[in-house]
């Protein structure tokens, strides 16, 4: 019997998803264990306001924060990261990035991802900014440092887009997707059309803690922008960033517009879409649709969320979510993790 492999992993972030995260982790330990032979321990947390924690014996995890912080001089995130590629000696290093999204840029984040590989360690994350942003260079910095870069919860929470064309659809070409991948303006556009206002649509959205309380990444489009760039540049190789795609979000007149759809047998969708042309040029357009009944998009009620793949040897595929939920996205990072562990250990190469 071979002994377990040690994960240590730090993380960058420790909001809503990096605390589901972390008690997932906990919970999935014995599975790990027996599964896939994997001992993950967390050794090091970062946050904006309370600084950084490392301890190689792993840091305890208090429910309102790692304890004992103490806020950093420098970079929080950068610390746990050196630190991590110094103090550890686990098979696998594995820096865990949950910061918040940044529309302008991608930043901190792209820099945090970046620092993962220049330690040598690999780099999963739920953040949308470094796939939107930065997809092509990120993973060549990774594949030269010989280190997995992995981003499922980007994208519809835990449901499998990115692990899905990687590991099950061998030699399918992608000519293009649409979809509806922001759960607020579905539910906010599903709500107007039974006749609420944008405003108490938007309000409830709010309160059930589905919106941001600054809801303007949702509802100007900007969410569905980034997921449209980030799903552009994995599957289409597009090599663009969010202000490349066309967006147009969603406003007080769109619930007369939703209204009418329905009294005209559509559905107003906000629909994220990308495909390349003959010359291969990929456009990319995230922006309010009347579709037809039939259309499977115009079916999502509420928040529910779908994304249609369009390919050469299967025709259109569609993967579903009814729901999503912060386990879901915690699931994402699990599921990344997992396919580290699967990677077989390099005989001879310095652990990883
Ligand atoms: N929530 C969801 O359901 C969901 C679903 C899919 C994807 N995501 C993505 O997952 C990420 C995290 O979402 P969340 O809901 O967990 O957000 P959140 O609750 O606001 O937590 C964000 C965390 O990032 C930390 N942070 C911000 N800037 C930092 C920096 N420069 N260095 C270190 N830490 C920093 C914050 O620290 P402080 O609290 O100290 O400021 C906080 O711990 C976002 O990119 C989001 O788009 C979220």
């Amino acid at each position: 019997v071979s002994r377990p492999r040690r994960a240590d992993l730090v993380l960058v972030g420790f909001g809503h998803v990096g605390r589901r995260f972390a008690s997932l982790l906990g919970e999935s330990r014995p599975a790990l264990l027996a599964q896939y032979g994997l001992d993950c321990r967390i050794v090091g947390i970062a946050t904006r306001r309370m600084g950084a924690r490392f301890d190689t014996r792993g840091v305890e995890i208090a429910h309102d924060g790692p304890a004992a912080a103490h806020p950093a001089a420098g970079s929080a995130a950068l610390q746990v990261i050196t630190q991590l590629a110094r103090s550890s000696d686990a098979d696998l290093k594995i820096v865990v990035e949950t910061t918040v999204l940044d529309i302008a840029a991608g930043q901190p984040a792209i820099d945090h991802v970046r620092a993962g590989f220049a330690a040598g360690c690999h780099v999963i994350t739920a953040n949308k900014g470094p796939v939107a942003f930065a997809y092509s260079s990120l993973n060549r910095e990774a594949e030269s440092a010989g280190v997995r870069f992995l981003f499922e919860g980007a994208v519809m929470d835990g449901v499998p887009i990115f692990n899905l064309v990687r590991d099950t659809l061998p030699l399918i070409e992608i000519s293009g997707f649409r979809g509806v991948v922001n759960s607020t303006t579905n539910h906010m556009l599903t709500a107007m059309e039974a006749g609420e206002t944008f405003g108490a649509a938007l309000g409830r959205m709010q309160a059930e803690g589905i919106a941001e309380a600054d809801a303007s990444l949702d509802i100007d489009g900007w969410d569905a922008a980034a997921k449209t760039a980030a799903l552009a540049n994995v599957l289409l190789e597009a090599g663009i960033s969010p202000p490349a795609v066309h967006r147009i979000g969603i406003t007080e007149s769109d619930a007369a517009r939703a209204r009418q759809a329905r009294a005209n047998g559509q559905r107003l969708k906000l629909v994220a879409s990308a495909a390349r042309d003959r010359s291969g040029k990929v456009s990319a357009s995230a922006k309010p649709m009347a579709l037809p009944a039939t259309d499977l998009l115009a079916g999502l009620e509420g928040k529910a969320n779908a994304l249609i793949l369009q390919t050469d040897l299967l025709g259109e595929i569609a993967i579903c979510q009814l729901e999503g939920s912060l386990t879901q996205t915690a699931y994402a990072l699990l599921s990344d993790l997992v396919t580290i562990a699967k990677q077989p250990a390099r005989r001879g190469a310095p652990a990883r």
